[in-house]
């Protein structure tokens, strides 16, 4: 699994086991934070298989609505959906049976400075399951090699580069075999040909493995090489949802402004230093 697979290949085994069904849903979802309406009335829905991402400038909210999805924080009002559910008035116990079914790659990796790489990714193993410490370090070990990063497995942390983090993350998150991961920022501050490697890695892991993947990100150009569809949140809304050709051919101005970069104070300057970035 460490090399990597044609693009083209990846999209027509992934258009394979797409399914129309929703497995994920936010209704009327509002959050105040800080005293501030953060979310604005979000409503989305997720299909089971697909890669869905959610894009937007810099504080638009788009780690606020993965964490409401995620079940992690209840959001002010509204409703987050598991398969039809209403996530937040699942029992503990449900709760925790359903995040055994899904994986995290938050922002910063969140990996364990004392742990070597392998000890990381057998650690939800070890913490959510009764197996035999031999079968955990083999499951640890396959996908470490599913993300590429097997001969890193007696590395500290602290010895990875930055894409080798986001892998070590990833292959954190796919421990249980989840079927829907959620990843934030997956390729934020990786060189552009790390980034496109993070990238083919979020493909493969969706076209052989039919992970339904929710991928927040402000990259354009890797929303656009990996997304079935395309949320585009401003200002705490759903502004846009569609395919990539959908939302690159909108003729809505505030949708065009923000595909053509062209973005409106206050967010002028994380726009200015995204394309410093990604350019
Ligand atoms: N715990 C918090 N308390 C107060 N404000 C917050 C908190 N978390 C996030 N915010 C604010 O909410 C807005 C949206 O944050 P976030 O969802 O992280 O945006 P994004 O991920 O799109 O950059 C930002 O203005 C941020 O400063
Ligand atoms: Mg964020």
């Amino acid at each position: 699994m460490t090399h990597r697979i044609p693009h083209a290949a990846l999209l027509e085994l992934a258009a394979r086991r797409r399914r129309t069904d929703d497995v994920l849903r936010a209704i009327a979802v509002t959050t105040v934070l800080g005293g501030r309406e953060v979310l604005r009335g979000v409503d989305l829905a997720v299909r089971r298989g697909e890669v869905f991402v959610i894009m937007g400038p810099s504080g638009c909210g788009k780690t606020t609505i993965l964490r409401h999805l995620a079940g992690l924080q209840p959001p002010s009002s509204g409703t987050i959906s598991v398969e039809g559910r209403d996530l937040y008035a699942l029992s503990a116990d449900e709760l925790d049976a359903l995040r055994l079914r899904t994986g995290l790659a938050f922002q910063g990796g969140a990996l364990l400075g004392s742990l070597s790489v392998e000890d990381n990714v057998a650690l939800p193993l070890r913490e959510n399951t009764t197996l035999p410490d031999a079968v955990i370090r083999q499951v640890a070990r396959m996908k470490l090699d599913m993300v590429g990063l097997l001969h890193a497995k007696d590395l500290l942390p602290a010895r990875l580069s930055g894409g080798m983090k986001k892998r070590a993350a990833i292959a954190r998150a796919i421990a249980l075999d989840p079927e829907i991961v959620y990843l934030d920022e997956p390729s934020a501050g990786l060189d552009p040909i790390t980034a496109a490697g993070i990238d083919n890695l979020i493909l493969k892991l969706n076209a052989v493995f039919g992970i339904t993947m929710v991928v927040v990100t402000h990259d354009l150009p890797s929303a656009s090489g990996i997304a079935d569809r395309i949320a585009v949140f401003l200002d705490g809304k759903v502004a846009a949802v569609g395919t990539r050709d959908e939302i690159w051919g909108s003729s809505e101005p505030r949708i065009r402004d923000f595909v053509d970069r062209r973005l409106r104070e206050p967010e002028g300057e994380a726009a200015d230093i995204a394309r410093y970035f990604t350019i």
